[in-house]
């Protein structure tokens, strides 16, 4: 059934697990994410972005999320809006059915100037307004997703910060957060420790100096009852970059957030887990190799099949690492 995120977060901090949330574009996504949580009895959220609304249409995202909760009437489904960029995006979500919105008001509503703290309250409490009449949960952001080794904001999406950017703007304040919640009141807070979107987040493996689940601890000090949210959560699976690599795909070194640390911040409230970047390597990766195997194949289901199942397994082992199993 379609379910609030609220309902799954409260559930997931009252047992002390951690629920992927994966964004969706298309039906082989949808499909994968959806036998992986059955065979492992997990809980869903499938989120979209304004990017995956254009590419795929809103009435195709709608009804595949549809088709999925018809299809697994047992398993509780979240459809998510990622990074809304206004109150407007989010109330155009919550038209078309959405049970969830971020109003993402760390940026103005380009999508690259950093926000005032004051433009980021207003709109966000305006979202929260009226999302909560109508039983939909609200997330938000809090600090700019970005790198602490180059001190630059996420650029792969075309999405993020412009400039250089400080120490105080990267990790999001314990107090400030404080703040935040009780003037907005929203459901999930997405917080700034170092992540940032896509496949190169990290020079090196990640250490405390440039992903900071230190922060979190701070943050879920001073807010125990607050559902964190960890965007840019790809682990960036060394495997997936040679397999692309061997197969003539041109990727260079690159680290993202080890599973190992996402199990530390799950210890901290952290109770929502974005990932995309896993998904879209994994599926190039499969294609890539069979295409380069089998030469002569030209029907689109011979590659999207070992697409959907690599997209699959990396679901499988999120269910599984962060303590979704078993929680359907
Ligand atoms: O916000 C980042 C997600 O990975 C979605 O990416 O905007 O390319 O669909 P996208
Ligand atoms: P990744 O690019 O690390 O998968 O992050 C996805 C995300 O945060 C979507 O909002
Ligand atoms: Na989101
Ligand atoms: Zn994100």
């Amino acid at each position: 059934a379609l379910v609030s995120l609220r309902q799954l977060l409260d559930h997931a901090a009252e047992h002390g697990y951690g629920i992927p949330a994966f964004n969706v574009n298309n039906l082989e996504q949808v499909q994968a994410i959806m036998e992986a949580a059955h065979e492992t009895d997990s809980p869903v959220i499938m989120q979209a972005s304004a990017g995956a609304r254009k590419y795929a249409g809103e009435g195709f995202l709608k009804h595949l999320i549809q088709a999925a909760v018809e299809s697994y009437p047992h398993l509780p489904v979240v459809m998510h809006q990622d990074h809304g960029q206004s109150p407007k995006i989010c109330q155009g979500a919550i038209d078309l059915g959405f049970s969830s919105v971020m109003m993402d008001g760390s940026l103005e509503a380009d999508g690259k100037t950093i926000a005032d703290y004051e433009y980021n309250v207003d709109v966000t409490r305006q979202v929260v307004q009226m999302a909560h009449k109508l039983g939909i949960t609200v997330e938000g952001e809090l600090g700019c997703l970005g790198s602490l080794e180059t001190m630059q904001g996420d650029k792969e999406d075309g999405h993020g910060a412009e400039g250089t950017l400080s120490m105080e703007q990267l990790l999001t304040d314990p107090e400030q957060a404080a703040d935040f919640v009780r003037q907005t009141q929203l459901d999930a807070l997405a917080i700034a420790i170092g992540t940032s979107h896509g496949a190169y987040k990290f020079s090196r493996k990640p250490t405390g100096d440039i992903l900071s689940i230190k922060r979190i601890k701070e943050i879920h000090a001073r807010l125990p009852n607050t559902h964190l949210v960890m965007h840019g959560s790809s682990s960036v699976p060394q495997e997936l970059l040679a397999e692309i690599r061997a197969f003539g795909g041109d990727m260079k070194e690159t680290y993202g957030v080890p599973v190992e640390e996402i199990q530390e911040a799950i210890k901290y409230g952290v109770r929502k887990i974005n990932i995309d970047t896993d998904i879209r390597l994994a599926m190039t990766a499969a294609i890539r190799r069979f295409l380069a195997e089998n030469p002569a194949k030209f029907d689109p289901r011979e590659y999207l099949k070992p697409a959907k199942q690599a997209a699959k397994e990396i679901c499988l082992q999120r269910y599984q690492e962060f303590g979704t199993a078993g929680h359907g």
